[in-house]
């Protein structure tokens, strides 16, 4: 039988239809069973009268179990009182399985249950709306930079070296070439993608071996880097703002709904779409330094750091040029003072910390080369890498979004566990 979703419910009003779903609520009073439905694409109550469906049909409607599977028909009419809300008028109803014991219910569950029952947990409705943000998220990504002329191209996941230092790879037996690391990033790849296509993007999972244990950190993560030809330092930063305030515009467009279900301060958010704020790394610290904080000039930001430098702040702050000990080789030290780089981290408001990473590259062969034997990393293995700053070298800056950083910003998740369908955490791998 041809059946239909739930989101389109509303061009059918008053004709008969067949839905095909989850029972996540059922009540009863007297003649009529209410039964809330969910089919991935929305949620519908299904109003069930026992005259209508016989009294055998009615009892079994009455006695549906959580997350039983259905077949509903009905027709769609619209709610006395409610402005755009549906409710199925059921003709008949027939289960597919009846689940028994369903382990989630309505009353507070502790975080480890949740997440030994991750698999069940995504039905519920919070996570559901976390899921539909992703997605939009991912493909407000990608439609960005698809209209900004950034090709995608994949970069491995099995490699033969680091990109964000050996600290946090996770490594792989790999046959006789020995030991494989897993990608913590694609930048290094993408940088050959420029001379190739001009800008490129990869998309999708990254690994790091990182022994936090904290809201913000996942050992196996979901990356967008960006890195694109000609585009220096300022412009690098400009893109990146462009394209985080595009996310936000298409996820209050698009989402509006979940983010009511995930109680997200949405003027919050709305705010977030205006110019961001910039600053120095030493600019950050003198600041942070004037409200109390410990760290010096030669520091990265702690958690804390993060926390108040945005705190009187709407929107998204870059913090740039960093010393150069801090950060990556790759980085390209600025013409103004050479013991900074040309790097940025953006700090998302409201506690949610860096969202991104990005910089302008070292393009000299020379200062490249000196930069990783400084390092102590083995120029054999980056041959490939310092090739590009011997055969047409140019100016480059690129930056990597973590997605589930974002997600947690937008939807306004504190811990960032509930923003990737199976997190994998230092210690849970299950399911
Ligand atoms: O700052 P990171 O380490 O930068 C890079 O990897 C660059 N190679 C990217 C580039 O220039 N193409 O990581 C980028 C972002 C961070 O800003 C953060 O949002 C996220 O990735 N991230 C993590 N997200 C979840 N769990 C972790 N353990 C993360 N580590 C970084
Ligand atoms: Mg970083």
């Amino acid at each position: 039988m041809e059946y239909i979703f739930i989101r389109d419910i509303a061009k059918y009003e008053d004709q008969e239809i067949c839905l095909k779903g989850w029972v996540r609520n059922t009540r009863h009073s007297g003649k009529l069973v209410f039964i809330i439905v969910r089919d991935g694409s929305g949620e519908i109550q299904a109003v069930a009268f026992q005259p209508d469906l016989g009294e055998q049909m009615f009892e079994m409607a009455k006695s549906l179990s959580l997350e039983s599977s259905v077949i509903i028909k009905g027709k769609p009419k619209k709610h006395p009182k409610k402005e755009n809300v549906y409710e199925l008028s059921v003709t008949s109803i027939e289960p597919i399985q009846i689940a028994q014991d369903y382990p989630i219910s309505k009353k507070e569950h502790g975080p480890d249950f949740l997440l030994a029952n991750r698999h069940l947990w995504l039905r519920s409705p919070k996570q559901w709306a976390i899921m539909k943000i992703r997605h939009t998220i991912y493909h407000a990504i990608s439609e960005y930079l698809n209209q900004n002329n950034f090709y995608r191209f994949d970069s491995p996941i099995l490699t033969p070296n680091a990109c964000e230092g050996t600290t946090t790879l996770f490594e792989v037996p790999y046959f006789d070439e020995g030991t494989a690391y897993l990608s913590q990033s694609g930048q290094l790849y993408l940088e050959t993608g420029i001379m190739s296509l001009g800008r490129v993007y990869d998309f999708g999972p990254v690994f790091r071996a990182e022994k936090s244990k904290t809201r913000k950190h996942l050992t196996e993560f979901w990356m967008m880097d960006a890195e694109a030809a000609f585009v220096e330092h300022d412009e690098n930063l400009q893109i990146q703002e462009e394209l985080i305030r595009y996310i936000i515009k298409t996820v209050l467009e698009r989402n509006h709904d979940d983010l009511v279900i995930l109680e997200r301060d949405i003027e919050k958010l709305r705010k977030a779409d205006a110019p961001f704020k910039k600053m120095t790394h030493r600019e950050a610290v003198e600041f942070l330094r004037s409200k109390g904080s410990e760290i010096d000039y030669e520091s990265d930001l702690g958690a804390q750091d993060e926390v108040m430098l945005t705190e009187n702040s709407d929107v998204p702050v870059f913090v740039e040029k960093w010393p150069q000990g801090i950060k990556a080789f790759y980085m390209k030290r600025d013409p103004e003072n050479e013991n900074y780089v040309l790097g940025a981290d953006l700090i998302a408001p409201e506690g949610y910390g860096e969202i991104i990473g990005g910089s302008q590259r070292e393009d000299d062969y020379e200062l490249l080369k000196s930069r990783m034997e400084q390092d102590k990393m083995d120029l054999q293995e980056y041959q490939w890498y310092l090739d590009l700053r011997k055969y047409g070298s140019v100016p480059h800056s690129g930056f990597g979004i973590g997605l589930e950083r974002m997600i947690s910003w937008v939807t306004g998740i504190k811990h960032i566990r509930e923003t990737i369908p199976f997190p994998r955490m230092l210690y849970r791998i299950y399911p």
